[in-house]
């Protein structure tokens, strides 16, 4: 019998194609680019499992291109907004995806980011590199402290909690709302939880992290930024679509925000035409948050081991739609 086929939509670290190629069939994606969503459908066919990235829509389309052999998708993501689950779910496809170990990467480069905002570091380069530095100059690229300034996490999950772990370190006082937190003990960094309203308005600097769902969808938008205290600083490493990019011009422009980190936009890339780029007072990297050596083989290691447990009909180490097993 032949060995199932496994399509791969684009080149992940060695070691977690190798789990795949010992016992299946790989297909892998030679492109450096995405495939288009006829490539991926072309693609797909035949597939009983489908390791896929953020930027591959997997919607029903891509199922029944793929057809009825299909039984596991296995993003190379913790999010997976871009995924149809109701439809996987419906169809008895498991999904999967890559929670935890990409908390700690993640949490760095928000901090980055926050750092980075408040203190103007790639604002400073840029004008180094346009021979814009003439003297030391007393009120010259002045920024926000970070030490012992309020910071406010909207979503307390793993990475709302490592940045928590990480602000205490700088002695930051630490809001933080999520609905959905369960945790009854101590929070780490001596989080306290709060409303939305409060931690808009207290706040000096609002890191987000949630999920991209219908409720959290442009969640900041102009009357947000308005809650937010005049002069704070966002930084967003979960998903564009969490932010009203026009408003976020607005509120950078007129300086209701001091600055922002960001890490994530609608659409990615972000067009070279967006007005956000005319911003001195905004950070921007390429959707990057995870991108450490080892982090990625992690995930590559984990979204190999979802889909071999799909493929032998057993439950995914790391799956977000349980009731596939119901
Ligand atoms: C994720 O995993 O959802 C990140 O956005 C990319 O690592």
């Amino acid at each position: 019998m032949q060995p199932e086929k496994i399509f791969v939509t684009r080149r992940i670290p060695e070691k977690g194609l190798e789990m795949l190629r010992k016992e299946y069939k790989v297909e892998l994606w030679p492109g450096e680019m995405p495939p288009t969503p006829d490539e991926l459908s072309e693609n797909v066919a035949g597939a009983a499992g489908i390791l896929c990235l953020l930027t591959d829509k997997i919607d029903a389309a891509v199922m029944d291109a793929s057809g009825r052999d299909l039984k596991v998708i296995s993003n190379y993501a913790v999010g997976y907004d871009n995924i149809d689950i109701p439809e996987a779910t419906r169809r008895g496809i498991a999904v999967g995806n890559t929670p935890g170990v990409l908390t700690e990467a993640t949490a760095d480069h928000t901090f980055a980011l926050l750092m980075a905002a408040a203190r103007r570091v790639a604002e400073g380069d840029r004008q180094v590199r346009a021979g814009k530095w003439r003297t030391w100059e007393p009120m010259g690229l002045l920024g926000a402290d970070i030490y012992r300034a309020a910071l406010g996490l909207v979503g307390f999950g793993r990475i709302g909690q490592a940045m928590a772990r990480r602000a205490a370190g700088f002695g930051m006082k630490i809001l933080f709302h999520d609905p959905n937190y369960q945790g009854k003990d101590a929070q780490p960094g001596n989080a306290v939880p709060s409303s939305l309203g409060k931690l808009l308005s207290e706040s000096d600097f609002i890191s987000i992290h949630v999920p991209l769902t219908d409720q959290t969808r442009r969640m900041f938008n102009q009357e947000t930024f308005y809650k937010m205290k005049a002069g704070a600083i966002l930084v967003n490493t979960s998903r564009g679509g969490v932010v009203d990019q026009s408003a976020l011009y607005d509120a950078l422009k007129s300086g209701q925000l001091a600055a922002a980190g960001i890490d994530v936009t609608d659409p990615e890339p972000l067009p070279m035409d967006s007005p956000l780029l005319t911003l001195e007072n905004l950070v921007i990297t390429p959707h990057i948050a995870s991108a450490s050596r080892a982090t990625r083989e992690r995930m590559a290691v984990m979204a190999a081991e979802n889909i071999l447990a799909g493929l032998k009909s057993k439950k995914l180490p790391n799956y977000v739609n349980p009731q596939v097993y119901q």
